[in-house]
């Protein structure tokens, strides 16, 4: 292979090599050409005498995100809208991961793309991080191996894929300046690790270098970063891409191993746009870049888009199996459901009448803006779903949203807009203009009350500790307030949909309703999902992947989004290690959801816990059975206390984790797992350190639901390099 590639660099020419590391320009924008694959976000420059096609990049990764139609074109381009990532995630299977991979990759590949710009995989360091629907989790052990299981999958379709954004690119404030100042040990057990396990495990083809400085470098020219960590100490073979833009220098991004400069066509410096081959061609001359430099990036490049579809003269049909990705969707987000809450209200029996409110049951969120976004052939409609299942729900009391929501949607200030990604934007509705009396109408008339809370953010913007947002507004605390106390009166319940894509607060209200479902921003089938999760057709078992604090004044990261707070140019993460469950647990903070919390209309009993250290490995096993009267999956978790030693610990920490097959009642499984010794290790600055002393396992159905335990013993301390 690299006889080949050698091959090729020695018959470039230097502009020739120049111009595959800078892409053609944002295709379809500034006047650039759109990309052969319509609303690809970037494309290569093709060398046409010596065979290289141009290659294609595009969006995930809820799905992958291209233009539906086209100019002068009769067929139509649609994708399969996936659930997002939180609430893949949130499904905890890591066999559901790779199928969601595989078939998104077969849409890749059926509509002539080469590399799949997904998953995202940045840690949910605050929960108001306008992109954490299109991140998985607060754990770098849950994010890294659901990374590499989708990973995997788009892969196995001769497609590559992209880990982004590397990395620490935990907000969406100034993202393409802000300076995040963040310790090497929380870098490495916390930012970092969920890369390194997909690296590892996975593979990727591709890496996308953050927008962001860590500790004063732009991601993109930070060297340390990219050599060092990615290529030398976790063996990366593939090519390093930046973000759309990123970073003030190009030169500086080729010496420090960002290979590939996207979209290429313009970067700023100050306020001059320069082209980057202009500049990079500038700099050979003048002896600023070595054509060593270069090469090394052309052949990281090449190496890997031989093997591309492109590359390999693939013809590509246009068309993808979307029905059967259609029943992956689905799938994914049936496992994705976490159900929080449930005083007997659920699953409703398929008899009953159902009142439905909030508009979020017809204006239902299947995903979050920005280059997340995606182009489905439909979205389900929670409402739709409803209907479409069968379920006998409140006609009149719909066809007031719908009057409600057409003749809102007309006026000026909730008039949709569509934003630059083509997403349309719609401003969020008043949820109280139903009367006292429509409401008591509605509890006489049916038998339980279902109220959709929706919420969406996007790319370019964090949300905000306000009403309306992290919070509910008075108009929704309204509406959950009369339909409870209505329905209650007439000894009636009331379920809460939560549509979102991150947490917002529930402590405050929560216990006014009778159950809350978590349906996160499902995709397509979202409607489908909805109502077959409601009347039990389907048992939830969904877990958070990321905790739901009481209150926002109790989230950790509390210099969030940065200094100043009008204008942030630097983030100190002051909070160090201590992200998510490892901040609430070690300091003693009650959360209103646990990180690994999720309810099921079963139960499940856990025994016969054994632990074994063999070698290098740390073998755990246990038995889960299945004790109530409905089929369901149990996801267990495997935390690790670490004795007391010379460096601060977190009180425990996730290590590896379970999801079952469909367990019978009465049926049980026998889980086997594996931790290699080395996943025990803390950062010391220099090394990682598995300290000597008595360590806990700690086998739980969520984080604070511990239900086996016992001590193993590591005698001596064991060191490794990074
Ligand atoms: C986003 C990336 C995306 C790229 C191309 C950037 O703005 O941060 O996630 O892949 O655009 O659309």
């Amino acid at each position: 292979m690299m006889g080949k590639i050698d091959e090729i660099l020695s018959q470039l020419t230097i502009e020739e090599k120049v111009k595959l590391v800078v892409g053609v320009g944002l295709p379809g924008l500034f006047g650039n050409p759109h990309s052969r694959v319509a609303g690809a976000a970037g494309e290569t420059h093709p060398v046409p005498r010596l065979g290289i096609p141009s290659f294609v990049l595009a969006d995930g990764p809820a799905g992958l995100r291209i233009n539906p139609t086209r100019e002068n074109d009769e067929n139509t381009y649609y994708t399969t809208a996936f659930p997002v990532e939180i609430m893949l995630a949130s499904t905890w299977n890591k066999d559901l991961l790779e199928e969601v991979g595989k078939a998104m990759g077969e849409e890749v590949r059926e509509y002539g793309v080469d590399v799949l710009l997904a998953p995202a995989m940045n840690i949910h360091r605050n929960p108001l991080c306008g992109r954490n629907f299109e991140y998985y989790s607060e754990d770098p052990v849950l994010s890294g191996e659901m990374a590499s299981a989708f990973v995997k999958g788009v892969q196995s379709q001769g497609v590559g894929a992209c880990i982004k954004h590397f990395v620490a690119n935990n907000q969406e404030t100034n993202r393409m300046v802000v300076d995040t100042i963040v310790s090497e040990r929380a870098l490495r057990e916390i930012y970092l690790k969920g890369f390194e396990i997909a690296v590892k495990k996975a593979r990727p083809w591709t890496v996308m270098s953050a927008y962001n400085k860590l500790n004063g470098k732009y991601c993109s020219q930070n060297e340390w970063l990219l050599k060092k960590v990615l290529r030398e100490e976790w063996g990366f073979d593939g090519f390093v891409m930046s973000d759309w833009y990123a970073g003030d220098n190009p030169v500086e991004q080729l010496k420090a191993g960002n290979d590939m400069i996207m979209p290429g066509k313009a970067y700023q410096v100050n306020t001059e746009r320069r082209d980057e081959i202009e500049e990079i061609m500038e700099a050979l001359k003048e002896g600023r870049l070595s054509e060593e430099v270069l090469n090394e990036c052309v052949r990281n490049i090449l190496k890997v888009l031989v093997n591309a579809p492109s590359f390999k003269g693939y013809r590509y049909s246009n068309k993808p199996d979307l029905e059967s990705h259609a029943k992956v969707a689905y799938e994914a987000g049936v496992e994705g459901v976490v159900l929080l809450e449930n005083n007997g209200v659920l699953p409703f029996d398929e008899s009953i009448h159902v009142a439905v409110f909030g508009t979020g049951q017809i204006e239902t969120i299947k995903g979050g803006t920005g280059s997340g976004d995606t182009h489905p052939r439909y979205t389900i409609s929670i409402l739709e779903g409803i209907k479409e299942r069968n379920m006998k729900f409140d006609e009149e009391l719909t066809s007031i949203y719908e009057d409600y929501i057409k003749k809102m949607r007309e006026t000026e200030e909730y008039k949709p807009r569509t934003d630059s990604w083509g997403t349309v934007i719609k401003p969020k509705l008043p949820e109280n203009f139903l009367s006292e009396k429509e409401i008591k109408k509605a509890a006489k008339k049916n038998d339980a009350a279902v109220v959709v809370i929706s919420r969406i953010s996007g790319e370019g913007y964090d949300r905000k500790p306000v009403k309306g947002d992290f919070y509910l507004s008075d108009d929704e605390l309204e509406l959950i307030k009369t339909v409870s106390r209505e329905f209650h009166e007439q000894g009636k319940k009331v379920v809460v949909l939560l549509n979102i894509g991150s947490p917002i607060e529930v402590a405050s209200w929560r216990d006014l309703v009778d159950g809350i479902l978590l349906v996160w921003q499902a995709g397509q089938e979202m409607g489908r999902i909805v109502a077959d999760v409601l009347v039990g057709r389907v048992n939830p078992s969904g877990k958070l992947p990321t905790t739901f604090p009481k209150d926002y004044s109790d989230v950790p990261s509390w210099t969030f989004p940065g200094e100043p707070k009008d204008n942030p140019q630097r983030v100190v993460y002051e909070e160090d290690i201590y992200v998510g469950y490892r901040y609430y647990d070690t300091f003693g903070v009650e959360p209103a959801y646990e990180f690994g919390y999720g309810l099921s209309y079963t139960k499940f009993e856990y025994k016969d816990l054994k632990i074994a250290i063999d070698g290098d490995i740390l073998r755990v096993s246990y038995t889960i059975t299945n004790t109530g009267d409905r089929a369901g999956k149990e996801v267990s978790q495997v935390y690790v206390k670490a004795p007391k030693g010379k460096i601060d610990k977190p009180f425990q920490e996730l290590k590896a984790f379970h999801k079952t097959k469909l367990l019978n009642p009465g049926e049980s499984e026998k889980i086997f797992l594996e931790i290699p010794l080395r996943d025990l290790a803390s950062f010391d600055g220099k090394e990682w350190v598995v300290e000597s002393g008595e360590y806990e396992v700690r086998v739980g159905a969520s984080s604070r639901d511990i239900r086996l335990r016992d001590i193993f013993l590591v005698e001596g301390e064991k060191r490794f390099k990074p």
